[in-house]
Parts: C-alpha cells; sequence; structure tokens
C-alpha cells in the first residue's frame, strides 16, 4: 500500500514540470496519499529538505515554467555515502515510493539509487530535449521548439531585411530534435545536428548555390553538433561564401523558460496522474511516456541507455525541405 510519495524535478528545467507536479498532488489526494515535495532534486533527498504538498500549493502552477520544487544536478549524489543518506532520510520520513521528474541524468542517478533504497521509482520523462527511448515528447520539448521557431520567424525579418546569412544555434548537446524539429517548422536552409554526420561536399555545393541565388538564408544547428556549434559554422560558411553578411545568434536557456504550451500542460498532467497510479500498481524503475497517444512505461535502464536515431521519414523531409 502506498501512503506516502516523494516527489521531485532533477536535471535541467523544463516548462510543464508544474503541471506534472500539480497532477502528481491531485491524483494523491484523490487516494488519500500525502506528497513530500523534494526540493532541488537529488540534493533535497540528501539534505531531507521538502515540503508537504497540499493542493493549495499547486493551485495555480499549471500555466508556470520552471518548478516550483527547484531543480539541480546534483554532484553530490554520484557519490555512494550521499546516496546512502538519502536513503536514511527517506525511511525516516517514511515515504513508499517515489517519482522523479527529469531526463537521463535522472533515471541514471534512479538506478544508482538502487543499490542502497528498495523504494519504488516511477519517472515522468522530463527535458526539453526530448532525448530519451519510450515517449514521443518529453515534457518541455513542445515549448522549447515553439519558442525556437517563434525566434527564428523574428530573425527571418531581420536577415531578409539585410541579405544576410544567419547561424542560430539551439539546445541539444547530445541530441538534435529541438534543432531537426524548429528547422523543419520554421523553414530553414539547412540544419547540422548530431545525429546526423555533416555532409561538407553538400554543403559546399549549397554555398556556390546560395552565391548565384543571393538573399537571406538560415542555418540551424544544434549545441552537440560536430561542427563546433555556431561560431565555427559561420567560420565555415565565410570560407566558401567570403562576401556574404553573416550574424550568429544563440538561443540558449530562453528555450527552457516561458509558459508551458497546451501540449505541454496536457502531456505533463498525463504524466503525473499515471505516475501516481503506477506507484500504486506496483510498477518500479519505470519511465512514463506517450508513444502514439498512449501511455507506456520504459524500463529506465532502456529510457537511459539508448541514444535516439532520427526517424528515416523525418531525414527524408528534411533532406528535401531544409537540408
Ligand atoms: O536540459 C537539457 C539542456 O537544456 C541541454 O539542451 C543543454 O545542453 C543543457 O541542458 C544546459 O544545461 P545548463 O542549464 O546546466 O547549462
Amino acid at each position: 500500500m502506498i501512503h506516502k510519495i516523494a516527489v521531485f524535478t532533477s536535471g535541467g528545467d523544463s516548462p510543464g514540470m508544474n503541471a506534472c507536479i500539480r497532477a502528481v498532488v491531485l491524483a494523491a489526494q484523490h487516494h488519500n496519499i500525502q506528497v513530500l515535495g523534494y526540493f532541488k532534486g537529488y540534493e533535497g533527498l540528501i539534505d531531507n529538505s521538502f515540503k508537504v504538498l497540499h493542493p493549495s500549493d499547486v493551485k495555480d502552477i499549471i500555466h508556470r515554467g520552471g518548478t516550483i520544487l527547484k531543480t539541480a544536478r546534483s554532484e553530490r549524489f554520484m557519490e555512494k555515502q550521499y546516496r546512502i543518506q538519502a536513503a536514511e532520510n527517506l525511511k525516516k520520513e517514511g515515504v513508499d515510493g517515489i517519482i522523479a521528474i527529469g531526463g537521463d541524468g535522472t533515471f541514471k542517478g534512479a538506478l544508482a539509487f538502487q543499490e542502497h533504497c528498495s523504494l519504488p521509482v516511477i519517472g515522468c520523462a522530463g527535458t526539453i530535449d526530448n532525448d530519451l527511448i519510450g515517449t514521443d515528447f518529453t515534457i518541455g520539448y513542445d515549448t522549447a521548439i515553439n519558442t525556437v521557431v517563434e525566434a527564428i520567424d523574428k530573425i527571418r525579418d531581420t536577415a531578409q531585411s539585410h541579405e544576410r546569412i544567419f547561424i542560430v544555434e539551439v539546445m541539444g548537446r547530445d541530441a538534435g530534435l529541438i534543432a531537426l524539429r524548429s528547422a523543419l517548422a520554421s523553414g530553414a536552409d539547412a540544419v547540422l545536428i548530431p545525429e546526423l554526420k555533416n555532409d561538407s561536399a553538400a554543403l559546399v555545393a549549397k554555398f556556390e548555390q546560395w552565391k548565384k541565388e543571393g538573399g537571406s538564408r538560415i542555418i540551424v544547428v544544434a549545441e552537440g553538433d560536430e561542427s563546433g556549434g555556431a561560431y565555427k559554422v559561420a567560420e565555415l560558411v565565410k570560407s566558401g561564401l567570403p562576401k556574404a553578411d553573416i550574424r550568429v545568434s544563440i538561443l540558449g536557456h530562453v528555450q527552457r523558460g516561458g509558459n508551458p504550451s497546451c501540449m505541454e500542460r496536457v502531456n505533463a498532467s498525463a504524466f503525473g496522474y499515471y505516475a501516481v497510479k503506477a506507484l500504486q500498481e506496483g510498477k518500479r524503475s519505470e519511465m512514463i511516456g506517450f508513444v502514439n497517444k498512449t501511455i507506456t512505461y520504459t524500463p529506465f535502464a532502456k529510457a537511459v541507455k539508448h541514444h535516439l536515431k532520427v526517424k528515416p521519414e523525418l531525414e527524408l523531409l528534411i533532406s528535401v525541405l531544409s537540408a
């Protein structure tokens, strides 16, 4: 029986995390389960820093970006002594189950925790990068790509006016999904992502074509791309098009903030609700996701181990429309 659960957000924050926390609290209340909200992810477990969450605490948060529980990438949790301390704290508080909202690093932490803590942990996929196996969308991704598209639309206005080439760098250390979708949606002229090898011959051919046609261009580059980022790409473009007027725009953390989109709020709320249900059903070490509009559960070990492959259909679309 589950009477008391811990919930926390960990890793990079993402819009929609608050909607998820809200759903956890309301679903738990529905089943007479008490919720302890731990602050700053695994740091809160180590320091026993938490607050009992009531429905009144989550009343006006569904539309807010960030996370009311704060977040951190805990260095200390990588050390055994602190994981043991966290396990002891949870035992002392009488917690029966844990809901971890975060991404790859969060679930790797949950796997390491298993050695010291027998409590079931359920994960809600939360990261703007959308780089987890077992879900079509992670919490934050939809809002982030809409933020990027809005920014590129604005950049396009000034790019056109000056007939400039803009290199727009978006987030994604290991994953190019933000770059890929936002490039498609904003009609970019080229996109460079870590998952696909850069074809320098094709790029040079493109430069020749741009030279003939003139006008403005938008190149989207994921921060983790092999090129080394927007400034390196700018150098490359300059070498092929010495007369071009080139500007770099790094969108940065603006992509992590803002009010979550409608889809985000709905997905995040569903994840939170089903996380509570999963604990009640005796599930453990699994991540909740949505695949083809259906709630799915993926073992942490699988969700974190594999790197996403770009779907061939998406690759084809990109190659014709934005390569
Ligand atoms: O949370 C994912 C992410 O936004 C990545 O896309 C990015 O590389 C990283 O976090 C940035 O992390 P930080 O905010 O710690 O600099």
